[in-house]
């Protein structure tokens, strides 16, 4: 099941939760920075209390969810919203940049490792080939080395802070399997094409009619 909104997610997200009572929703967003990115429409750029206010309006709602973000920014989201994470991993990336990392903190809800493999790091070690042998995977760790989207990237679309599909999927991947997605800030709709490969109902709202053509595309006809 894939449900795809244009519109203000602080609009849509009471009703969506009425429509999905009786399914376990995980709220999961890179969401908007508040650097002043240059989003088409979207002003990246509130008085950080506002910011904040608005993040408790999305996410502060009983059910679990994730959040991807700067490290400094989750402290502050997390503090304001009077809670910890269950859990955090880093996403890592080169970049000629000061920044290189972001991370994934889950809320409410306990990642399962074991649900993504990922290849063993030391083929030569005698127990990891033993392993190998026996069929046996290895458990996805919580620091992933990948890069960013670039211009060049096969998967690039025209959204100027599109996530790699890889990490949606690693974030997706350890989820509970039957959850419904919602991302309430898709842009590009990453997170949905994650949810369509690994089979996860996804419910995704973008407030840019030109981002949310580009999700529409990507999800509905395939074209990523
Ligand atoms: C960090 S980007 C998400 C990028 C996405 N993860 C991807 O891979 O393309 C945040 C998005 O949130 C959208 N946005 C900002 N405020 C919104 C709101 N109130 N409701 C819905 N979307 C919003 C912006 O237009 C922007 O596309």
């Amino acid at each position: 099941m894939i449900e795809l909104i244009c519109g203000d997610c602080l609009k849509h997200l009471d009703k969506l939760q009425e429509k999905y009572s009786d399914r376990d929703i995980i709220l999961v967003s890179d969401v908007p920075f508040n650097i002043g990115y240059g989003y088409a429409s979207y002003k990246d750029r509130l008085p950080q209390d506002e910011y904040l206010k608005m993040l408790q309006d999305v996410f502060d709602r009983g059910v679990p969810f994730v959040i991807i973000h700067y490290p400094e920014s989750l402290y502050s989201i997390a503090s304001f919203l009077h809670k910890s994470p269950t859990r955090v991993c880093s996403w890592v990336y080169n970049s000629n940049t000061g920044r290189q990392h972001r991370d994934v903190a889950f809320f409410d809800v306990k990642p399962d490792f074991a649900q993504v493999g990922q290849p063993y790091k030391n083929l030569k070690d005698k127990r990891i080939i033993k392993r190998i042998k026996e069929g046996k995977t290895c458990k996805l760790y919580d620091w992933w080395n990948i890069n960013q989207v670039k211009n060049v990237s096969k998967e690039k679309t025209a959204h100027p802070c599109q996530m790699p599909l890889e990490v949606m999927k690693n974030i997706v991947g350890l989820l509970p399997k039957g959850s419904l997605i919602i991302d309430p800030f898709m842009g590009s709709g990453t997170t949905g094409v994650a949810c369509k490969e690994l089979g996860y109902d996804f419910v995704g709202i973008e407030i840019d009619e030109g981002y949310f053509e580009i999700s529409k595309e990507r999800i509905e006809d395939g074209t990523w």
